[in-house]
């Protein structure tokens, strides 16, 4: 052991003993939805590329252009970015600004709406980006139980998710609404759910005040945007650290992107919709437990989790298992996401393979 490191290996070894120490996987595509995991041929369930998107030969073909070279306030803000920009804001009526990340977009929202003398409101279940981005505020924190809306009068904003990533659910969102202001992640329900593929929010007729959606999953490229009043786009670019420290988008990202925002069409959607029900219905007949209602679809598998996604594996399905501390003890799941890429071939092999991996 290199002594000069010895106090991260001993976290290293700490980590490992608690069976916390992650490993990549190397994942080949081969077209589809299918792709070679660590030399095995699977189909994949666990992508968040919900509308196929990610190798269509239209946005592989977009990448082209050079590095922004700059942050957007020296000398990287592209045409590119610019009509990306243009083109969400009239999706939604209200300025957009982009960032690298769903997860740098969460960090500048929050850290740039809230400040020390707030409170706010935050679900349980909220994603590592909004729990950060609210630190980094230095809000004070109210913690609401995952789906109950019991939000304190002075409250200056709520955040919730349009759909729970760990457990496939839709919250009644117009419950959240009130005098203060809601913010949605729509990571994993921009250009799948509501009208035009605006999310899930939306949907259900509620407007939020700042909405932040991904590039990353259903346009199958990267990065991410914020949607909210005119006021806060002025904000974010002035004050948003994760807009002004840090490079532009790549052109032919923000080219993608863009292909993708025309792709995502209500017949992918759909596609997508009956992928899922599909799932669900099948999942049904063998008697699984599965979670939520939308394209995210965990299914409860206790303590035998890991056996069961790796029998999955041995069937050529790759769907990960999900165990504690990501959720609690007892709610141990198989986490499958649905692509409108599927066939139904591949809903139907799955449902088979899982109906032997919860054998015991
Ligand atoms: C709810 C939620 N918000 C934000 C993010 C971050 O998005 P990105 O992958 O674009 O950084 C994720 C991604 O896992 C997510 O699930």
């Amino acid at each position: 052991m290199n002594e000069r490191y010895a106090s991260l290996a001993r976290r290293v070894e700490a980590a490992r003993a608690d069976g916390l120490l992650r490993r990549l996987r190397l994942v080949e595509p081969t077209g589809g939805t299918t792709a070679r995991v660590d030399g095995r041929d699977v189909t994949l369930f666990c992508t968040n590329d919900y509308l196929g998107l990610a190798d269509h030969p239209e946005i592989v073909a977009a990448y082209r252009g050079s590095g922004a070279g700059a942050s957007r306030l020296i000398s990287g803000n592209r045409p590119a970015h610019v009509a990306l920009e243009e083109a969400i804001g009239a999706l939604y009526g209200r300025p957009a600004t982009l960032f690298g990340s769903g997860f740098t977009a969460n960090l500048a929202l929050l850290s740039t709406v809230l400040g020390p003398d707030d409170t706010v409101a935050s679900d349980a279940l909220n994603h590592a980006s909004i729990i950060d981005g609210v630190r980094l505020s230095g809000a004070k924190k109210v913690i609401l139980d995952h789906g109950r809306p019991d939000i304190p009068t002075g409250t200056r904003l709520a955040v919730v998710e349009g759909l729970y990533s760990m457990d496939g659910d839709i919250l009644d969102l117009p419950r959240y609404f009130g005098d203060h202001w809601l913010a949605v992640d729509e990571a994993h329900t921009f250009a799948c759910l509501g009208p035009g593929g605006r999310g899930a929010a939306l949907a259900k007729g509620v407007v939020p005040d700042f909405l932040m959606g991904t590039l990353g999953k259903a346009l199958g490229v990267v990065g991410a945007f914020v949607v909210g009043p005119p006021e806060l786009r002025d904000l974010l670019v002035s004050f948003g650290r994760s807009f002004v420290y840090t490079t532009g988008l790549p052109e032919p990202v923000a080219r993608a992107a863009l292909v993708g925002l025309r792709l995502a069409n209500d017949e992918r959607r759909e596609r997508l919709a009956h992928n899922a029900r599909r799932l669900r219905v099948g999942l049904w007949q063998i008697g699984a437990r599965a979670l939520g209602d939308a394209h995210v679809v965990p299914v409860l598998t206790g303590e035998r989790t890991m056996a069961v996604a790796e029998a999955l594996l041995d069937r050529g399905y790759f769907a990960p298992g999900i165990r504690w501390p990501t959720v609690p003890q007892g709610q141990e799941r198989v986490r499958i996401t649905v692509s409108a890429a599927h066939t139904e071939d591949q809903i139907d092999g799955l449902v088979e393979a899982l109906d032997g991996a919860l054998r015991p």
